[in-house]
């Protein structure tokens, strides 16, 4: 059980990681003219939008889960609108990547 578990993990470490650099272009196609190459947020669009955003690495980020990250690419948060264009495969590898840049 508990290999099971473990080999499990790795599986899914694995996944992420591969799915990283395929996330590092979506997200910049996608993401980086809002959130900044390292998602730390363009204070410009901050601005605009007239709201704070947290800097993708951070903990208030880092802790939501896959599913709710890909619900804001998909479904739009507050100011973000959906970003479409994106099939479920890059809508997971950016998803990977954004976990690449937890601080
Ligand atoms: C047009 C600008 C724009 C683009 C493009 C954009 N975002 Fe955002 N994003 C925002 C803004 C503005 C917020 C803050 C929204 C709010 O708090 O009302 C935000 C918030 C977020 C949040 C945090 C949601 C929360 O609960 O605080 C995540 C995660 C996120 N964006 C991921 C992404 C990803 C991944 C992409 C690319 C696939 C992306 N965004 C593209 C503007 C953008």
């Amino acid at each position: 059980m508990k290999i099971t578990a473990v080999a499990f993990f790795l599986f899914a470490a694995s996944l992420a990681y591969a799915g990283a650099p395929e996330g590092k272009a979506v997200f910049a196609a996608k993401c980086q003219a809002c959130h900044g190459a390292n998602g730390e947020g363009k204070a410009s669009i901050a601005k605009m939008f007239n709201v704070t955003m947290h800097p993708l690495g951070s903990k208030e980020i880092q802790s939501m889960s896959d599913a709710d990250i890909k619900k804001v690419v998909t479904e739009g948060h507050g100011k973000m609108k959906p970003v479409t264009g994106l099939d479920d495969k890059q809508v997971a590898d950016v998803v990977a990547f954004v976990r690449t840049l937890k601080e």
